[in-house]
């Protein structure tokens, strides 16, 4: 999918292609400095994560496993209802491992505050938490996030791997949607 498939659903492209590939380069260097002589358990949120999930795991040279959780705080609107259901949870047993928690994006904060002190409570050794974006009001909750790939302005936004009504997925870059599409 590309900008010209969207027509004039699209009303800019935020981050491309090219520039969330350099990121990530970025961040895969600290993690692996970070991480050095350990094992990471990334644990990628389903579905919005694949993407980055995907390439950034593929940039990691640290010895590593996945799993997958799949969370829903949204509907299918643009909005966080704040109440957090696993939907499927890890296949492995995270006790002592280094949890590495790889998220899209990061907006009141409120699934990942859930998540990590969930992982905590069963066990893991460490419990970090990379993002491809992060919103202002993310800020105002108390979690920590190690690894930021891009501070976002408050808007909703479409593509690698984020939907509006699971459309947009598979959009290689970051964009916002024109208001026709949501009103
Ligand atoms: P939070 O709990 O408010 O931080 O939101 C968590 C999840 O909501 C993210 O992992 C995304 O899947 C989804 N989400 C938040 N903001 C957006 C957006 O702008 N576009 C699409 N999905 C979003
Ligand atoms: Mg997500």
């Amino acid at each position: 999918m590309d900008a010209t498939d969207m027509g004039s659903d699209l009303k800019e492209v935020l981050i491309s292609a090219e520039d969330m590939d350099r990121r990530l380069e970025e961040l895969a260097a600290e993690i692996d400095r970070d991480y050095a002589g350990k094992e990471i358990l990334l644990v990628g949120v389903l579905r919005g994560a694949v993407m980055v999930m995907a390439d950034l795991s593929r940039k990691l040279h640290s010895p590593l496993q996945m799993d997958w959780m799949a969370v829903s705080s949204y509907g299918s609107g643009t909005k966080s209802s704040g109440v957090v259901r696993i939907l499927k949870d890890l296949d492995q047993d995270v006790n002592g491992r280094h949890v590495l928690i790889v998220e899209d994006i990061i907006d009141s904060g409120l699934t990942l505050s859930w998540l990590q002190k969930n992982l905590l409570t069963r066990g893991a050794a460490s419990v970090e938490i990379a993002t491809a974006m992060r919103k202002p009001r993310a800020a105002k909750v108390d979690v920590d996030v190690a690894y930021v790939g891009f501070e976002i302005p408050d808007e909703f936004v479409v593509g690698y791997g984020l939907d509006y009504a699971e459309k947009y997925r598979h959009l290689p870059f970051v964009g916002t949607l024109a208001p026709h599409v949501y009103q």
